[in-house]
């Protein structure tokens, strides 16, 4: 892991606002691939082919049987240390928000606060005709069964509630998300390839705004060229030392006359 800054750890103990835009490499130590890994049992598929919505109409079950299979993983799986990391920094920040690109529901599970989820979340489904969320459960039987899983009220098939290639992102999470970049004092963008747009833009965008913006990848990334810093590690070791470091920061500090 490559060394922390006494600018990071400052500029965080004073923040008002910090925002964190995550990707899938925060998950790689909760086991989850990353998005572009190939994933066992479905390693003859691109998933470029899958998430979009003609493959979902052209082949209900194909699709709803791919993210079954993901849900399957991420339900199995447990949050690591780095979101736990995230969750703690809200003890020494007074506002945290967390601008996900991942489906996997971790960040909830971790706790922290203020998740706001650009890509959807894989563990929520629902009727693409009437809208109702629809149970997991009904997905796994009708899977079980052969069939596409179809609404229990009004025959719609069932999608996971995540964006697919082609469609917009929920606007309310952009919103939420350009006013927590907009205002953060530092942004921390953590395990993403930053290749993917909005979420690449926000790094840029809030260094604009004054942010102090650092990176916690174990390789360059897309935004490496705009950030203030690069910590080059796994998350799961550099955030808790980076929220430790904070939290003695922030004690020296209290106790300064
Ligand atoms: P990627 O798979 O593109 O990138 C994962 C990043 O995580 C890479 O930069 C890795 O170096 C890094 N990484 C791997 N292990 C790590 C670790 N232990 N700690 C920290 N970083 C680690 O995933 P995303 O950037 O999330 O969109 O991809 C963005 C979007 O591309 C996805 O949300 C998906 C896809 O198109 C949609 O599905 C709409």
């Amino acid at each position: 892991m490559s060394t922390i800054s006494d600018t990071l750890v400052c500029r965080l103990a004073e923040a008002d606002h910090v925002a964190v835009l995550t990707g899938a490499g925060i998950s790689a130590e909760s086991g989850i691939p990353t998005f572009r890994d190939p994933d066992g049992l479905w390693d003859e598929f691109e998933p470029q082919e899958l998430a979009n919505v003609e493959a979902f109409l052209d082949n209900p079950t194909l699709v709803q049987g791919w993210y079954r299979h993901r849900r399957q993983v991420v339900e199995e799986a447990e949050p690591n240390a780095g979101h736990r990391a995230l969750k703690a920094l809200e003890a020494h920040v007074p506002s945290v928000s967390v601008v996900t690109q991942n489906v996997d529901d971790l960040h909830n599970r971790a706790g922290s606060d203020a998740v706001i989820e650009l890509h959807g979340n894989i563990t929520r489904n629902y009727c693409v005709d009437c809208e109702r969320t629809a149970a997991p459960d009904v997905v796994d039987a009708a899977i079980r069964d052969g069939a596409p899983a179809r609404c229990p009220a009004c025959d719609g098939l069932i999608r996971p509630d995540v964006v697919w290639f082609g469609e917009r992102l929920p606007p309310e999470a952009v919103e939420r998300a350009d006013a927590a970049t907009a205002r953060a004092d530092v942004l921390l963008s953590v395990g993403t390839s930053a290749v993917v747009y909005p979420a690449a833009r926000y790094p840029v965008r809030a260094r604009e705004h004054g942010a102090y913006v650092a990176e916690v990848n174990p390789d360059t990334t897309g935004v490496t060229p705009d950030v203030d810093e690069s910590i080059r590690g796994p998350a799961g070791e550099v955030l808790p030392a980076l929220v430790e470091a904070v939290g003695d920061r922030s004690e020296e500090g209290a106790g300064a006359p």
